[in-house]
């Protein structure tokens, strides 16, 4: 039996059962094409696209066109959109709908300025109102599912969620994702559940659960926590796509999997950096590559010296020979699910 053939009810984003609990989250300048593509290769139930702004006159930007390339992924495709006008996130959504998206994600969640000054991403959650129109006309300009990410409300007095959430499901979005920090938050302090646990026992659409999840031990409480249907991984997925694996291979068994093997590493690395110089061309992949590799060498502890070796190399082979160096000359590897695990 597999690991995910032992869970009977995997949650569904309208017609699409995802194959596991476990989902990377939607990160602008992260995860794009090349990095959803390792991310789902180990494991990931459900990648979701960097966000693409609901205002097309600024599509024809090369940011904007590499975001919305989908060429040769897998089903389902999730495309986030980012916007604050109801009638431009529903045209944006039929049109990516078009282009081959599976599913929509509209983005209340994220808290970076040039989206929030648009009154966009999470400073939606503070007009009620706006987030009605905009879920209704979503829902409404697709035949596709739409889900919604948020955070738990714009600030402490305001944690609105659960009245969201309630908007949410009665305008027919499909699930919720929920990062447990208000919009005030940003990325401070620490994610708490009990309002992701409020929204779950309230709603029936699948809820996933987000924030600050970082192991299978973490999953596994959130999960048992909330209640939700599936967890979120964003940051603790950065330079480390084998967590997917490793929180799947927990859920299943209770045990901890140990981490990649050196040679497993030098593959995954070899296999995203010329992903990287394909999908960006040489020039914008190898810079693209430098933060990777970054977060990838970052758990060493020789990790910051190898990083001043690696950011000024100018080319794809100079960055070709740095992993030779570190690794040794490629070679073929046979990937086992867990490279074996120890109890917890
Ligand atoms: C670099 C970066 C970019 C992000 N971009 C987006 C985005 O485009 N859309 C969105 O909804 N959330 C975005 N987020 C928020 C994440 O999806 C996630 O909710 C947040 O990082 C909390 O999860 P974590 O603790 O697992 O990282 C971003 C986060 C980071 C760190």
């Amino acid at each position: 039996m597999t690991e995910t053939s032992l869970h009977t009810d995997l949650p569904c984003i309208g017609m699409h059962q995802l194959p596991n609990r476990v989902i990377l989250a939607p990160m602008a300048g992260v995860t794009d094409r090349p990095f959803r593509q390792r991310c789902r290769e180990l494991g990931a139930g459900l990648v979701v696209s960097e966000m693409v702004t609901s205002d097309k006159r600024l599509w024809n930007t090369v940011k904007s066109r590499t975001r919305m390339n989908h060429a040769g992924e897998p089903g389902p495709r999730a495309v986030q959109i980012a916007g604050g006008d109801a009638e431009m996130l529903a045209e944006a959504a039929a049109l990516n709908a078009e282009m081959g998206a599976e599913i929509i994600d509209i983005n209340m969640g994220c808290p970076a300025k040039k989206v929030c000054n648009k009154a966009a991403g999470s400073a939606l959650m503070r007009d009620e109102r706006l987030v009605g129109e905009i879920l209704d006309a979503v829902v409404r300009a697709v035949d596709i599912p739409v889900t919604l990410k948020m955070r738990t409300g714009w600030c402490d007095d305001t944690r609105n969620a659960l009245i969201i959430a309630r908007m949410a499901e009665s305008a027919g979005i499909q699930a919720l994702s929920i990062h447990g920090r208000t919009r005030q938050q940003k990325y401070t302090g620490e994610a708490e559940y009990d309002t992701i646990a409020a929204v779950k026992a309230a709603v029936s659409i699948p809820i996933f659960a987000n924030g600050d999840i970082d192991s299978g031990e973490k999953a596994r409480h959130v999960l048992d926590y909330t209640g939700a249907d599936a967890v979120m991984i964003g940051r603790a997925a950065q330079g480390n796509p084998w967590i997917f694996r490793e929180i799947n291979h927990y859920l299943a068994t209770g045990q901890v999997a140990c981490g990649p093997s050196d040679a497993e590493r030098a593959h995954v690395m070899r296999t995203h950096l010329e992903a990287l110089y394909e999908f960006y061309g040489d020039y914008m992949g190898v810079r693209i590559a430098r933060k990777h590799v970054g977060w990838y060498l970052a758990t060493r502890e020789d990790g910051s010296e190898l990083k001043r070796h690696f950011n000024p190399l100018e080319e794809p082979d100079d960055q070709r020979q740095f992993l030779t160096r570190l690794f040794g000359e490629p070679e073929g590897i046979a990937r086992t699910e867990t490279q074996g695990s120890h109890a917890a």
